[in-house]
């Protein structure tokens, strides 16, 4: 059987975030598939910007990516309790791009912060946005990683075995959706 394609999604813009640690944890837990990474690097909407020069290019190939994708999962940093600008941005953006490449989409969020919570309302308000954008948001234990300056090791694996068993189960049921 054909891999399945799984598309990740950082919130987070930093090459040493503990969110894209996280995803590459997920990706592992997901199991065999052909992996794209979304680039979040995208102008700030605008809707004069839209209106005069249209859904920017990078904005409708991230849309494509998710349409194409069989499965997509997002890592959620938190800033100041709430989703972080980036993500917000690329989510208000997707959404202008017809078609609505979200719809129906099995799609996991998860989280990494350095706060006790773990990302917690970031991650609420990002299953929040996805409701709107109609994805289908697959139901499990919520996967936060408190802490997260301590949480990976120098390899930047996840250290903490129960964290690794709630992510498994995350991925596995994902997988399980398009396969
Ligand atoms: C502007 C800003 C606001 C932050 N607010 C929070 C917060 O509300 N809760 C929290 O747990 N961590 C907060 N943090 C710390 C982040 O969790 C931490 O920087 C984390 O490493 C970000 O994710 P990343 O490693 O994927 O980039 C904040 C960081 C920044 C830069």
């Amino acid at each position: 059987m054909v891999n399945p394609k799984l598309l990740t999604i950082s919130g987070s813009l930093r090459k040493g975030s503990y969110n894209r640690m996280l995803l590459r944890e997920a990706v592992e837990a997901f199991g065999p598939a052909e992996v794209s990474e979304a680039d979040l690097h995208l102008p700030l909407y605008d809707g004069d910007l839209e209106e005069a020069e249209g859904v920017p290019e990078k904005v409708q190939h991230l849309a494509r990516q998710i349409s194409e994708a069989d499965a997509v999962v997002i890592a959620a940093p938190e800033y100041n309790k709430g989703i972080t600008g980036v993500l917000k941005n690329a989510l208000d953006w997707v959404s202008r791009v017809p078609g609505a490449a979200f719809r129906n989409k099995p799609v996991v969020v998860i989280s990494a912060s350095a706060g006790r919570t773990g990302g917690e309302t970031a991650q609420f308000m990002t299953l929040s946005c996805l409701t709107q954008l109609q994805a289908r948001l697959l139901p499990g234990t919520a996967v936060l990683i408190a802490g997260a300056g301590d949480a990976f090791d120098e390899a930047g694996r996840l250290k903490d075995a129960t964290s690794r068993k709630f992510l498994a189960a995350r991925m596995e049921a994902l997988r399980a959706e398009v396969v």
